[in-house]
């Protein structure tokens, strides 16, 4: 019998201030376990505006910059590294889309307990690249 498994991948995974505040740290963490990923670091941090902008370097220029930047800085988030068979997908999947009604499915993190893209709970790694760069970023003892 030969099983398919996927490429052992690490993701950077942030529950935002809106879901430490609401108290979904728990529920995050346990969807993440449910669904079978490891958890290699885990830390409760206040984010300072330098890591911020750093962290949405990409979006530098866009109209809601600002209001993510003062988002993200609005109090403590959690700061987790995970891993797992295609973890960086596996993660996107269970947090649902970016927009909480209108792209993430029922069942995810974001389409159960989110409505707006401005206040979405949780954020994930979009790609190997930007994995690496945030686990560094982030994380840069590991
Ligand atoms: S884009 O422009 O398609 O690259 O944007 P997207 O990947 O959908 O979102 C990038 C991050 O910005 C957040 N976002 C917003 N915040 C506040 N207001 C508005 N209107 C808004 N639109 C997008 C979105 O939640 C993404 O954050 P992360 O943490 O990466 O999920």
């Amino acid at each position: 019998v030969v099983t398919l498994t996927g490429v052992t991948e690490r993701t950077l995974v942030l529950v935002k201030p809106d879901g430490v505040s609401r108290k979904l740290v728990g529920e995050v963490v346990s969807r993440i376990e449910r669904k079978g990923l490891d958890l290699v670091a885990l830390d409760l941090r206040t984010v300072d505006r330098e890591l911020a902008t750093q962290h949405y370097a990409e979006h530098d220029g866009k109209p809601f910059f600002e209001e993510l930047i003062s988002f993200i800085t609005s109090g403590p988030v959690l700061a987790a590294v995970v891993e797992g068979p295609r973890a960086i997908a596996a993660w996107r999947q269970v947090a649902g889309g970016t927009d909480p009604v209108e792209k993430a499915a029922p069942g995810s993190i974001r389409g159960d307990l989110a409505l707006e893209t401005g206040s979405n709970l949780v954020h994930g790694s979009d790609a190997p690249a930007s994995a690496d760069r945030e686990i560094k970023l982030w994380f840069p003892n590991l």
